[in-house]
């Protein structure tokens, strides 16, 4: 996105400092902060090395790391399925676009509400996939009549991930046990079209987690050939299960921190074929990565309000925090911040970031919890009041995992395609965070009483109050 990339050029990872720092100083000016800026062409450029590194393989896009409509019609033209883990996810990935047969629907413990959906749906695009990861929801589709395309999870004894809460791999949660995996496939075909197995490790693999993918890999291959081949399968089955794909999960980890090199994703690819092979015949590879597509398309902006220095550190205090971006409070995630300037000091000086000295800082958003710091003790050109901060690496689980706690509105977000910005998601405004909730009940009769009650007593105590304060609180005390 620099004015000096050569033009087609994809590179491995776009680093927060390849943003063009002018063109998100403009975008905070038009949309405001805290804005979370997408670039939509970054995200098609990903979709594209995940092609040429899995050329032959079945490409899913796990929507839950963004699910922005331009996001998934971007990825949707790109080619990648849809992996949606909830109602929720199914519904946007429709309005976006995606064929019922592009979606699998992988939901953990799914609420009866949306198998409702789901099934419902499934009646009118019969190519859709129910992801299952345990009998008892088999047994609730068919209880609502479904007996479509099924595909188990299994949970695969091995996790990975950049977090332990994000290693889904050896949780119990997640799948049914691999011991039992191919006797519930084999079960399940008796009643529904089983068309795959699954296994996800965790997200956010690094390299030196590779062989945890591996091992994942092969015992998904392996799982595969015992389910074509009933001879080789234990659980006593007779009739193959003709499977179309063997889906090997996402997780590929994508580089944070400045210094952390971008994953080799050839050498990930070459890893899980020659993990997974030999597939039997007719049977596919398949992937579905979220953070990959996503993350380093996307930056947030936020401004800086208040500078504190303290004897102990300096605090940064930004308009984005935790609401806006969990990540750090929640994992202590890192993501690169770079300073882009426009703020001026107290003395008045405006000295353009690059011309400033390095400070150690702690940047703070204005949530009222003491995890609420986008980073701690981090080298930033010296920041001044008014500074637009840019935090990279943040369109995964970015936006996606804002909420509105303290009462704060959502950001806004923008997505950029070559020369030019569109306004995707409005920033919310004070009415949106009323916006569902209704009138609170009328007291009950004991209730009203008890309340006229007190609202008679304190009513009495506010004239008593009234009389005995001096002439000029009255009007403050009236409102
Ligand atoms: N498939 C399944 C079944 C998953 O549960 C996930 C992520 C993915 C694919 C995609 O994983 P990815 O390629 O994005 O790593 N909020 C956390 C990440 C939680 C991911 C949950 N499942 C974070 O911000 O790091």
């Amino acid at each position: 996105m620099t004015d000096d990339e050569p033009a087609g050029e994809n590179p491995p990872v776009r680093r927060v400092s390849d943003w063009d720092a002018d063109r998100l100083v403009d975008l905070a000016g038009e949309y405001d902060t805290p804005l979370y800026v997408q670039d939509l062409d970054r995200v098609r450029e990903n979709c594209e090395r995940l092609r040429d590194a899995f050329p032959d393989a079945d490409l899913r896009y796990a929507v839950k790391a963004h699910t922005g409509r331009a996001v998934l019609e971007a990825v949707r033209e790109a080619g990648l399925d849809a992996e949606c883990a909830s109602a929720g996810e199914l519904d946007r990935a429709l309005a976006a676009g995606f064929d019922g047969s592009r979606i699998h629907y992988t939901a953990v413990n799914p609420p009866a509400r949306d198998l409702d959906y789901v099934v419902g749906v499934a009646g009118a695009e019969p190519g859709l996939t129910v992801t299952v990861g345990a009998v008892d929801t088999l047994d609730r589709l068919a209880e609502r009549g479904y007996d479509g395309r099924v595909c188990v999870r299994v949970n695969p004894g091995v996790g990975a991930g950049h977090h332990e809460k994000v290693r889904t791999g050896g949780a119990a949660k997640f799948g049914v046990p691999r011991d039992r995996a191919a006797a519930v496939a084999r079960d399940a075909a008796a009643r529904f079209d089983v068309v795959g197995v699954h296994a996800h490790a965790g997200s956010g693999i690094d390299p030196e987690q590779l062989d945890s993918h591996r091992e994942l890999v092969a015992r998904m291959g392996e799982l595969s050939r015992e389910l074509a081949e009933p001879e080789r399968d234990a659980s006593g089955g007779t009739e193959p299960v003709d499977l179309e794909y063997v889906d090997v999960g996402g997780g590929f980890g994508v580089p944070y921190e400045e210094a952390d090199p971008p994953l080799d994703l050839a050498a990930v690819a070459d890893a899980t074929r020659e993990a997974v092979a030999p597939l039997p015949d007719g049977v596919a590879l398949a992937v579905e990565p979220g953070r990959y597509v996503v993350a380093d398309a996307g930056v947030l902006v936020t401004r800086v309000n208040t500078v504190k220095p303290t004897p102990a550190e300096t605090v940064v205090g930004v308009d984005a925090g935790m609401t806006d971006l969990l990540r750090p409070a929640l994992y202590d995630a890192y993501h690169p911040i770079s300073n882009l300037g426009g703020g001026r000091s107290a003395d008045g000086g405006d000295a353009a970031p690059a011309d400033r000295s390095a400070t150690p800082v702690t940047v703070a958003g204005p949530i009222c919890e003491t995890g609420d710091v986008l980073c701690r003790d981090r080298a930033l050109a010296d920041p001044v009041r008014g500074d637009l901060l840019a935090v990279g690496v943040a369109g995964a689980y970015g936006y996606e995992m804002a909420s509105q706690y303290n009462s704060r509105p959502r950001p806004a977000e923008v997505a950029v395609h070559g020369g030019a910005s569109t306004l995707v998601r409005r920033r919310e405004t004070l009415a949106d965070l009323t916006a569902v909730e209704r009138e609170p009940p009328e007291p009950a009769a004991s209730e009203a009483d008890a309340v006229e009650r007190r609202g008679g007593a304190s009513e009495r105590g506010a004239a008593a109050d009234r009389d005995a304060a001096p002439e000029t609180d009255r009007g403050v005390r009236d409102r």
